[in-house]
């Protein structure tokens, strides 16, 4: 078992929250990061009745003065981090030409500037890591697969994978492995108000496996890259999303086989 300290940031909830609790089960002791102080009791409690260690700390990760705070915080009682996953994200959903510099900058800020506050305020504690440091990045399928509406969303989540190579590259000399997760079409509170069963059957239709993921198919996947198994693996992202972005399949056109 792993006894190494994570940080989880937007743990309050969703896939942040499945992450932290399957984290807490494999043996890290957790810190939590969430605007949601309520949100994040809730996930808190949770991992303590489960026999766990956590701790919370209400970061915004758009403002870098807050994730230093939280991460010195974090050191400052478990004198270590060994991973993070940077996982705090928003959606806005509006045409290119409809938004405002304001809405742009809140999803860009939150969801990329962020992951690079946090990975930048982590380095130091990762490179002195027993186990080796990690850095697990949660992007999305709609980095390379978006819809319209999306735009800052989905340029914010192709950002965060070049943030990913780039730091796997200048960090892989100190053991520190740097990778992505860009989950499709998932059961979090975010997404549960899009799915509606019209939706719900659309989506079900499109994904190879027939299934929408649930917050714990992601988190398995965190814990993969967390772990030891995964030490020679970097700078990449693993899509995990029922097969979604490889269907190529026109399910109403009969092309029938060779004969
Ligand atoms: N659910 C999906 O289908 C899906 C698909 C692809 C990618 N993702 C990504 O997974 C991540 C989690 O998504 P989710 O569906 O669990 O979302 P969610 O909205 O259910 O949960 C997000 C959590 O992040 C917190 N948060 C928001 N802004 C924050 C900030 N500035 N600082 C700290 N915390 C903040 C929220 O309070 C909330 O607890 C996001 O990065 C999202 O882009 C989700």
């Amino acid at each position: 078992m792993p006894e190494g300290v994570a940080v989880v940031t937007g743990a309050g909830q969703g896939i942040g929250e499945a992450c932290a609790k399957q984290l807490a089960a494999a043996g890290y002791k957790v810190s939590l990061f969430d605007i949601n102080a309520q949100a994040l009791s809730r996930t808190a409690d949770a991992i303590r009745g489960a026999g766990g260690e956590a701790m919370t700390h209400v970061v915004d990760v758009s403002a870098s003065p807050a994730v230093d705070a939280g991460i010195q915080a974090t050191v400052v009682q478990w004198q270590s981090i060994d991973v993070i996953v940077n996982n705090a994200g928003i959606v806005v959903q509006k045409l290119m030409e409809h938004l405002t510099d304001g809405e742009w900058d809140k999803v860009v800020r939150t969801n990329l500037f962020g992951a690079f506050y946090m990975a930048r305020a982590a380095i130091p504690y990762l490179r002195q890591s027993q186990q080796g440091g990690r850095i697990i990045n949660i992007s999305s399928l709609l980095s390379t697969v978006p819809r319209p509406l999306n735009g800052p969303y989905a340029t914010s989540k192709a950002g965060m994978e070049g943030l990913t190579r780039a730091l796997a590259l200048e960090l892989a000399g100190d053991h520190i492995t740097v990778n992505a997760v860009a989950p499709g079409h998932i059961w979090t509170p975010l997404t549960e108000p899009m799915f509606t069963p019209a939706v719900q059957k659309e989506f079900e239709r499109r994904i190879p496996l027939g299934f929408i993921g649930k917050a714990q198919a992601i988190a398995d996947v965190v814990v993969f890259l967390a772990s030891a198994q995964a030490a020679y693996i970097t700078g990449q992202c693993i899509v995990t999303d029922g097969g979604y972005n490889i269907n190529g399949n026109l399910p109403d056109v009969a092309f029938g086989e060779n004969p």
